[in-house]
């Protein structure tokens, strides 16, 4: 019997998260595994069907990723997009020719067939294409489906054997109906059952939590930020007070996140040890005014004090928020089109002599999911919602040499232009908002006198991945809204700037 979940199949396609996305708002389980992942890892996968991704080889070369054989011969319904088509119609005895047109961007989809995966959907249908090579061939006994005015076989299918092929891409929210043609592979071609919720997640994580750790005490580094937050909560749910997490103050934080963390943990079952480095920490920066070295004394510091709790605690495992997408971005394929590798930010540092077991319960989860079983533990909205917030903290918000004073007016500022973007609806609009200190002084007028003070930029960016950013357009009325609280509120401020550098070629923080 096959388990109620998918399998997508990469081969390096820029969509293949995307396609899991999908599959999952529809209440689907699903991973992602590269082409080249052993048999036994699929067979023990043991999904109920597969999606085939797109990608950046061509079939037509003859070194290129295949399907592996297994997954043709577990006789389960596939749905091939883009070159996970190519593939299939190629395997399976069609024939793919490199195109003199190539089709990238909107196209029409027309001459939808009677097709249990496009029909009835509208007479045409408008997609999103990306495709150099196209399938001239079908294999024997496959259907035509679908076409466009230059590529003639955009569709193919095998209703029998539940095999779909389609050269456009449903995952992009351009493509219309591409929820629907999703929903129908799904649940009328392959029987699957929509029981992928928050609850089911946490009551199977729960499960699995318990029966990994048995009676053995766990270890968290609690950052405050959403990822630490909800693995806390879940840990707290699933073993109570096995768990300890460790908060470490570095006097690096926001207004009020060091309370508001407290009163989200401190009274539950968990043992939590809040610890405040803050002043030592500020007197090691002291001098320091290079971002990198900087973010060494910021590092090296939370590592030091964390170590010293864990010392003494009979700890066997060390929990962390990793999530999903750290996990696909770490995982390089042979052909390896989409991997690039981000660095994560978890408590990589820990010295190996700590010997301990690791517990990752959020690594199959996406933002938004860790998201929605952090609102179902009971989690403060303020808290799951946050932007995120970097490891060293406002030490790399202030450029240059860190100061208690300077911390006290980017942290009041801060708090000003979150409150302000939070009441007019602009928090959940863009990803990411802070301010940012500027140690240079400028000439103002504050009520009749000159004042000489220093300045604070602004930012805010809009991205999905946060490897590329845009600067969001916030309205100017808002903005200079901001800009006079700021400058009447922080005494210690005479100008506010807007900073409208993408990424790239600048980066999201400005260290
Ligand atoms: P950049 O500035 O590289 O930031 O465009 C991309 C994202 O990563 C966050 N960031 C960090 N997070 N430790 C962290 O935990 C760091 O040293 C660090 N540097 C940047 C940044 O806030 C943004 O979300």
């Amino acid at each position: 019997m096959s388990t109620n979940r998918l399998l997508v199949i990469d081969f390096g396609s820029q969509y293949t998260q995307l396609i899991t996305r999908r599959v999952r708002e529809l209440g689907v389980y699903c991973q992602i595994y590269p082409f080249d992942a052993p048999e036994r890892d699929i067979r023990a996968f043991n999904p109920r069907c597969f999606i085939l991704s797109g990608g950046p080889e061509s079939v037509t070369k003859q070194v290129t990723p295949r399907i592996p054989d297994c997954v043709l011969s577990m006789q389960r319904p596939i749905l091939g997009i883009c070159y996970g088509m190519h593939a299939l119609v190629t395997q399976l005895g069609g024939h793919v020719t490199t195109s003199v047109k190539q089709e990238f961007g909107y196209a029409q989809v027309h001459n939808l067939q009677c097709d249990p995966l496009l029909t009835p959907l509208d007479d045409t249908l408008d997609v999103w294409m990306s495709h150099g090579d196209r399938v001239v061939e079908m294999p024997p006994d496959f259907q035509l489906s679908a076409s466009t005015t230059t590529t003639p076989i955009a569709a193919v299918s095998h209703p029998a054997k539940g095999y779909y092929g389609i050269q456009f891409h449903p995952e992009v929210t351009h493509t219309k109906n591409g929820t629907e043609i999703f929903r129908r592979f799904l649940f009328e071609i392959s029987n699957c059952a929509a029981d992928w919720s928050p609850a089911h997640i946490i009551n199977a994580s729960i499960a699995d939590i318990r029966a990994q750790v048995g009676k053995e005490q766990v270890l968290l580094a609690l950052s405050g930020g959403v990822d630490s937050s909800v693995t806390a909560a879940l840990l707290a749910r699933a073993i109570g007070h096995q768990l300890t997490c460790v908060f470490v103050d570095n006097g690096l934080l926001r207004k009020g996140e060091r309370q508001e963390v407290t009163r989200a943990f401190a009274h539950s079952n968990l043992n939590f040890i809040s610890v405040d480095i803050s002043a030592q920490l500020l007197r090691q920066l002291r001098g320091s005014s290079d971002p990198e070295v900087k973010r060494k004394i910021v590092g090296k510091s939370f590592i030091k004090a964390f170590e010293a709790h864990a010392r003494t605690l009979d700890v066997k495992w060390l929990a962390q928020g990793t999530i999903y997408p750290d996990v696909v971005e770490s995982a390089a394929t042979k052909f390896g089109a989409s991997h690039l590798i981000k660095s994560h930010h978890n408590v990589g540092g820990l010295p190996d002599h700590f010997n301990l077991k690791l517990l990752e319960p959020l690594r199959d989860l996406f933002k938004d999911e860790v998201r929605k079983i952090g609102i179902e533990l009971g989690l403060a909205p303020e808290l799951v919602y946050r932007h995120p917030f970097p490891g060293p903290g406002l030490a790399v918000r202030i450029l240059g040499e860190v100061r208690a004073e300077y911390l006290t007016i980017v942290r009041e500022a801060d708090a000003i232009y979150m409150e302000e973007l939070r009441a007019h609806q602009w928090y959940e609009k863009v990803s990411q908002a802070f301010a940012v200190f500027l140690p240079v002084k400028s000439v103002g007028v504050k009520g009749d006198r000159r004042s000489y003070q220093y300045v604070i930029a602004l930012r805010a960016v809009t991205t999905t991945d946060f490897m590329t950013a845009d600067w969001a357009p916030l309205p100017p009325e808002l903005m200079s809204h901001i800009a006079n609280r700021i400058i009447n509120e922080v005494p210690q401020v005479s100008r506010v700037v807007y900073d409208i550098s993408s990424k790239p070629p600048a980066t999201i923080e400005w260290e």
